[in-house]
């Protein structure tokens, strides 16, 4: 569902709800004065009679007059307002959103908090409306009946603030960053009949229509190319694999080495294969592709806000399948950099299919630096829960500045080892390498350890978001369900260190 967003500097028209956003001084501004005059202080009233306290997210639903222009008022503290951050603010958004009822369709806000602060009031009511259009994602496409019950009503929301047009200015990029996040969200949610690796690689195929180079890898082609780690796991399943390139050319300079080339996991749905998965729970690993949904999400968000950056991206997509014609336990597979891989459990799937993506990454963009994203092991869950993903870096800059701006965007990560220290967990005793842990712990890093030996010494970092892909409950910025996480994070880092 689509929701207008219209930022202006007076409203007109008959509103369901108006939105009051005060700041810790509780002191209104010369529009709610106005309101407040017209509707004989009801707001002032409410703020005097310490209904409202002065912290954060303290708000107050009013109903005013059902015949006159507006219906109900809701009063929203945004608490002390002297360190606001973009990832505060985009929150608020979040959070008036769902104190709004379901049956409210249009609605007004006014930021005009206390005019002492020193920050950008427009960039604050930009941010709202991000936080609110990030919240109320949904995905019922395939609710067929009883659709409306399962929705709200929200489709127009009008911000005023004094001036609109810079307003407007800093909303168009996050409006570029939704779609993106959308998209990544779509991606995730959609089960394993309807995105295979073929479906998927469609989906990638959009975004040259915002002007994205994007090639796709068939299964002739992937074979020529000698990606046996990544056709080992493909082998068991009816739906053929595909490896999907993708180039934004920001700059004018189209022949220098893109800054980073981000490479996704595409698992669209992983059974485990031969060492099959137990059946409670299974059918999460149709988000297995969540690496690549937020790549896919990430090219289409720098693409649309029109990103002044080189940035390419590849993601390899198979489906984990158990058959007759399905890798054993045991089998050794030589990928496409040469070396041979001893698969002893089937499970361990993610690692094949970027131990080819990540080679053809390097010889392909040969980029200065390559960031990965895998919903890679269960063990990251266990040490790190849905707050934070893990990070594993061979660079400690490229590791930092990621982490800042996972800080500043509230997709936090948490960096985790991968030293020599560890060089052990992967030794096989017949080939160059298996693709499990020795079996003793630290399995998150095991994953990092095997997908270090293909990135050919360049400054890598790998994203191990098993944990943050899905989430089980509402949060502030997204509902249940996919969350997208890494297209803000990301596309944070490639703004601040690249543009
Ligand atoms: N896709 C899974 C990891 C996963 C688990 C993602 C739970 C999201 C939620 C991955 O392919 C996998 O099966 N990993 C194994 C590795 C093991 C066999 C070394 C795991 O974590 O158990
Ligand atoms: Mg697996
Ligand atoms: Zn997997």
């Amino acid at each position: 569902m689509s929701m207008k967003v219209a930022f202006v500097s007076k409203s007109v028209t008959k509103k369901d709800l108006v939105v009051v956003i005060l700041d810790e001084s509780l002191e209104m501004g010369p529009n709610i004065i106005g309101i407040d005059k017209e509707y004989k202080g009801i707001i002032s009233d409410s703020i005097n009679s310490n209904k409202l306290n002065k912290t954060k997210g303290s708000s107050l639903t009013l109903i005013a007059n059902k015949d006159k222009k507006i219906q109900e008022i809701l009063i929203y503290c945004i608490g002390e307002i002297k360190n606001y951050n973009s990832d505060k603010a985009d929150r608020i958004g979040g959070s008036i959103f769902s104190l709004i009822s379901k049956s409210i369709s249009n609605l007004t806000i006014y930021v005009e908090p206390n005019k002492k602060h020193k920050i950008i009031i427009e960039d604050l009511a930009a941010r709202i409306v991000h936080g609110m259009k990030l919240r109320s994602y949904t995905f019922f496409k395939y609710k067929l009946k009883n659709k409306s019950k399962h929705n709200f009503a929200l489709n127009q929301i009008e911000i005023i603030t004094k001036d609109p047009s810079l307003a407007k200015k800093y909303y168009s990029p996050l409006q570029s960053l939704e779609e993106g996040v959308y998209l990544t969200r779509n991606l995730v949610s959609e089960p394993a009949n309807i995105l295979t690796p073929k479906t998927l690689a469609e989906e990638a195929e959009k975004l040259k229509s915002l002007g994205v180079k994007v090639e796709v890898l068939k299964l002739a082609q992937i074979k020529r190319l000698k990606m046996g780690a990544l056709l080992g796991v493909a082998m068991g399943s009816a739906n053929e694999p595909r490896v999907v390139s993708m180039t934004w050319n920001g700059t004018k300079n189209t022949k220098s080495k893109p800054e980073v080339c981000f490479v996704g996991k595409g698992v669209t749905f992983d059974t485990g294969g031969i060492s099959i998965k137990p059946s409670g729970g299974m059918q999460d690993m149709k988000w297995d592709m969540g690496g690549s949904g937020v790549v896919i999400g990430l090219m289409k968000a720098l693409a649309g806000r029109k990103a002044k950056v080189n940035i390419s991206a590849v993601v390899g997509l198979v489906e984990n399948m158990p058959s007759g014609k399905a890798q054993r336990p045991g089998d050794v597979v030589v990928a496409s950099s040469g070396h041979s891989i001893e698969v002893i459990n089937t499970d361990a799937e993610g690692r094949l299919v970027l131990a080819d993506a990540v080679t053809y990454a390097i010889n392909k963009f040969k980029p200065k630096r390559l960031i990965d994203l895998a919903t890679l092991t269960g063990a990251v869950i266990v040490s790190l829960g849905p707050q934070r993903a893990g990070l594993f870096s061979n660079n400690d800059e490229l590791a930092n500045n990621i982490f800042n701006s996972g800080e500043k965007t509230g997709e936090k990560v948490w960096r985790l080892p991968v030293g020599e220290e560890y060089d052990d967990d992967i030794k096989s005793a017949i080939a160059d390498m298996h693709n499990v842990g020795s079996g003793r712990g630290a399995g998150a890093t095991s994953g990092a350890k095997f997908i270090e030996q293909f990135v050919q010494n360049i400054p890598w970092a790998h994203l191990d978001i098993a944990g943050v892909t899905w989430a089980k409950s509402n949060s502030e910025l997204y509902p249940a369900g996919g969350t997208a996480f890494g297209v803000r994070l990301l596309n944070t880092y490639v703004k601040d260190f690249f543009e």
